[in-house]
């Protein structure tokens, strides 16, 4: 049943106008759909016209107004097979189906949520509501009507413009929607309910006066503005960056709280998952902020990425979602501190990309073949084809990609396109030469650079060698040299970047050398000292690398370097190199000790007060746990990962302590609350020194008192984190966790970061801690919030709890992720791929991983997707 790229071929038939009607209830909803429809040229007569459909009732069919007979069709459970078709090209079709909307667990299609009617299309729920050509190459000019009880659903909402309204017998009533820009099924979105909202405006640079509605529930409009000056800000900069316009007179967002994903850009009438809309200072964390100001302008910048020109089939998700990644990135980068995002962005792709590349699960930016398309809505499309788009102006300069983002909207507005098509706009925009570069979309896997350096005095003479290479899991023959673009800077001893005369060897154009080859000898000629090269700077291609280079060189960098992003890079691998010697000495029993460079330096950027404290705090943390494991690779013991990295902490924390309490008390976030990025910034700095200073001095009435003195919620949260993490037994932190909970218990944003917290309190108490929290009456399988909250974060944010030794935390997932399935398949599918690096595990544990996979697998009535996962997984 995979689906193969190589079989893309158009359809046979085009829809023109699409007519929806909707009679809403909540049981028994009715859609007629009215399909203007059209027989594409050369396509003969009579050939059959195959609609999607999946768990639709047919009510009845008709062709340009006549009932089909019995033997006109054939129903399936993928949609129907119409066989009498008319001679004329152009027809009507009219389909009315019958759906329950209250029964719709997965959230995929048309779904009740808290009372409320609401839409989720992409990729392939629209063959939820009708049967359709559900496939993005169909591009259709919808009309809706909305029919319902006025009181229950006042608000009924789908894309486009509002052309009519009004009431109806029996107390219901009704709205029309027109949308002109032709769209395919998977942006189309309805909402019915009872929801507050704020209100704004917006003024297009051409003069279009936007009404920008935010739906929220009653009462937490307040709790919206965050997210109403995110969408203003992210419209402004997509026409002074991009000069994308918006294109109707009204932008629409509902919030609602159950939902699959993080949000959808339906046209005009974007859905979020509420937690990416909600916030004000006693309820959100400052990640919480920075999040709704990405995803908002994701969700807005798709309305031409994406919406004005889409995909011509799922293989092409990357081209909408990498570019989209690619914008929401930069946006954030423009209203925050560059280095700071750049920094957290490499961490997150390393955390979800990287595993995700070197295991089982491993596909390329754009896969060749799918079963179950919802399971490549991946790190590896999104944030990898976004390192990609990255790429490609790294090799054109700002200027060639501005060229070739213009030639993008002007020659494909309208279209449902490809990635070639995307590539062909670069080439013709800039002449350069793609196709090496172009690999990045194909070849699965994680390139990884070996570097060795050496300097002739007397020639003055440097030489880099290079030697690219690509393994991975899941290709199989022969894999490609890929061009990949390297950053780079020679650091000279007083930490300025010197100069040179001529370069052999590589195309080095600025401070970009282009690796083509498997192997360069780069020589730099003219170097007058002898330098630290500096490597992928801003991290200016999505690799591993090998530097054979001393601790010096790493601390040198650490230090000198004038690339904020690469400095913190020397850092990690300084640490990190530390970190791995400290497992390896807890596995053989011997002491574990930080050595003095490391903590010298951490000392330094403490205490350097022309560093950003983001910056600063981005430092002090150190690899997690899980970025050691990844490093390591291989027979992993997460329990001596998690005692050596809790000592070189600690040691750390000792070392420093005098400074950490001065600094900790001379930080002083502004009051009252602001969410930028600046004060954010002292907020996390200021928090991670806590914990350190607990680690050094076991103090905990000090978190407690961090923890009841908060006025926000970021202090309050890390302040219970560092509680129930460093100090799970203190009565201290049984107080605070129980006033947090009494305090939010109405609030279920905020109650989720209490789940997760607590499924995240290391050691071997964990899974029964996870167990009772899943009985407890505010814990919901039909919630994905929840699920994600505690047990996503159990799997993946508690190395030790969840690879318990004695396996019993594999089974517990595999067992949650048995029931989910049969609620909600796709937030199922999601959750067992924290089982994906299984094989990287010391023998008992990946066993026992293995032993609960396979009887997972073996489970009767196993969805689509969670097979298509654990197939991969095992295969
Ligand atoms: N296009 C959405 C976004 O990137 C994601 C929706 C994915 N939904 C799904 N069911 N696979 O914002
Ligand atoms: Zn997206």
């Amino acid at each position: 049943t995979a689906i193969l790229l190589e079989d893309y071929r158009p359809s046979d038939y085009q829809i023109d106008k699409v007519d929806l009607a909707f009679s809403l209830d909540a049981q028994e909803t009715l859609v007629t759909s009215i399909l203007s429809m059209r027989r594409a040229e050369g396509v003969a007569e009579g050939a059959p016209l195959v609609l999607h459909g999946d768990e639709l009732e047919l009510v009845s069919i008709a062709i340009n107004d006549t009932a089909l007979s019995e033997d006109g069709y054939e129903l399936s459970a993928d949609g129907i097979s119409i066989n009498k078709l008319p001679a004329n090209d152009v027809f009507t079709l009219k389909i009315v189906t019958r759906i329950n909307p209250t029964a719709n667990k997965k959230l995929m299609g048309l779904y009740r949520t808290s009372g409320n009617f609401c839409t989720q299309c992409e990729a392939e729920g629209f063959r939820r509501i009708t049967y359709y050509l559900d496939r993005p190459d169909i591009l259709s000019v919808f009309t809706v009507r909305i029919e319902g009880d006025s009181k229950t659903v006042p608000l009924l909402l789908s894309n486009g413009n509002c052309t009519d309204k009004g009431a109806l017998e029996n107390g219901r009533h009704f709205a029309v929607w027109h949308d002109p820009h032709p769209k395919p099924a998977y942006l189309f979105a309805l909402f019915a309910g009872d929801l507050g909202v704020l209100k704004d405006r917006f003024k297009t640079r051409s003069g279009r006066d936007v009404t920008l509605e935010i739906y929220v529930e009653h009462g937490k409009e307040p709790r919206a503005a965050y997210a109403m000056d995110s969408l203003i800000r992210s419209m402004k900069w997509d026409e002074e960056v991009y000069g994308c316009e918006y294109d109707l007179d009204i932008f629409m967002i509902v919030a609602v709280s159950d939902f699959n994903m993080g949000a959808m850009e339906n046209k005009g009438l974007n859905v979020f998952n509420d937690k990416y809309v909600l916030a004000d200072p006693e309820t959100a964390t400052d990640q919480d902020y920075a999040n709704i100001e990405a995803i908002i302008a994701h969700e807005y910048f798709h309305n031409w990425t994406g919406n004005r020109i889409t995909c011509r089939d799922w293989f092409q998700l990357c081209l909408k979602e990498g570019l989209t990644v690619y914008r929401d990135h930069s946006f954030s980068a423009d209203m925050r501190s560059a280095p700071v995002k750049r920094i957290a962005e490499v961490r997150g792709l390393r955390a979800h990309q990287f595993p995700e590349d070197a295991g089982p699960l491993a596909h390329p930016v754009r896969p060749r073949r799918y079963s179950e398309i919802n399971n490549f809505y991946t790190s590896t499309v999104y944030e990898k084809g976004s390192e990609v788009v990255g790429m490609f102006k790294t090799i054109v300069g700002e200027e060639g990609y501005k060229r070739a983002l213009d030639l993008y909207f002007e020659r494909h507005d309208g279209d449902a396109a490809t990635i070639e098509d995307f590539i062909k706009c670069f080439e013709d925009a800039t002449g350069a030469d793609l196709k090496q570069f172009s690999l990045w979309y194909d070849q699965a896997g994680t390139p990884n650079l070996a570097i060795e350096t050496n300097y002739d005095e007397a020639h003055k003479r440097f030489t880099v060698n290079i030697a690219q290479s690509l393994k991975s899991s899941v290709v199989t023959g022969d894999v490609e040299p890929m061009h990949i673009p390297v950053r780079f800077g020679l650091v000279g001893p007083q930490g300025n970047d010197l100069a040179y005369s001529g370069v052999t060897g590589a195309d080095v154009t600025g401070d970009v050398i282009h690796v083509r080859e498997p192997k360069h000898s780069i020589h730099f000629e003219g170097v007058e000292q002898e330098p630290v090269i500096s490597l992928l700077r801003g991290f200016s291609a999505p690799v591993t690398i090998i530097p054979e280079r001393a601790d010096s060189e790493l601390a040198f960098l650490a230090r000198h370097d004038n690339d904020e992003f690469a400095r913190w890079e020397a850092l990690s691998s300084l640490a990190m190199r530390q970190l791995r010697q400290a497992t390896h000495d807890v596995e053989s029993g011997k002491a574990v000790k930080s050595s003095p460079e490391l903590t010298t330096i951490l000392y330094e950027i403490l205490s350097d007060e022309t560093l950003e404290p983001a910056y600063r705090a981005l430092c002090l943390s150190l690899p997690s746990e899980a970025d050691i494991a990844r490093e390591i690779g291989s027979d992993i013991n997460p329990d001596a990962i998690y005692t050596a990295r809790s000592q070189i902490l600690d040691d750390i924390a000792k070392e420093c302590l005098a400074t950490l309490q001065a600094t900790y008390a001379k930080l002083n976030p502004a009051k009252p609350f602001v969410p930028d990025a600046t004060s954010a910034g002292i907020r996390s700095l200021r928090n991670t020194i806590l914990g350190l200073i607990v680690r050094a001095t076991g103090d905990v009435e000090l978190a407690a008192k961090h923890f009841s003195n908060a006025d926000n919620m970021t202090d309050r949260a890390d302040a219970l984190s560092v509680l129930a993490l460093q100090a799970p037994d203190a009565e201290e932190t049984a107080l605070a966790l129980e006033t947090f909970r009494a305090g939010y218990a109405d609030n279920p944003i905020v109650m989720d970061k209490w789940f997760a917290i607590q499924a995240m309190i290391p050691g071997g108490g964990a899974l029964e801690r996870v167990e009772q929290l899943s009985k407890s009456d505010s814990f919901s399988w039909e919630n994905p919030n929840r699920v994600r909250a505690l047990i996503g974060s159990f799997s993946v944010g508690n190395p030790t709890g969840f690879n318990r030794a004695d396996g019993v935390g594999y089974r517990f997932l595999c067992d949650a992720t048995a029931r989910l399935d049969d609620i909600n398949p796709q937030v199922a599918a999601r959750l067992i791929t924290a089982m994906r690096s299984w094989r990287n595990l010391e023998k008992k544990r990946s066993d026992f991983a293995l032993e609960a996979l396979k009887s997972l697998l073996s489970k009767e009535k196993l969805s689509r997707d969670v097979r298509d996962i654990l197939e991969r997984t095992l295969a």
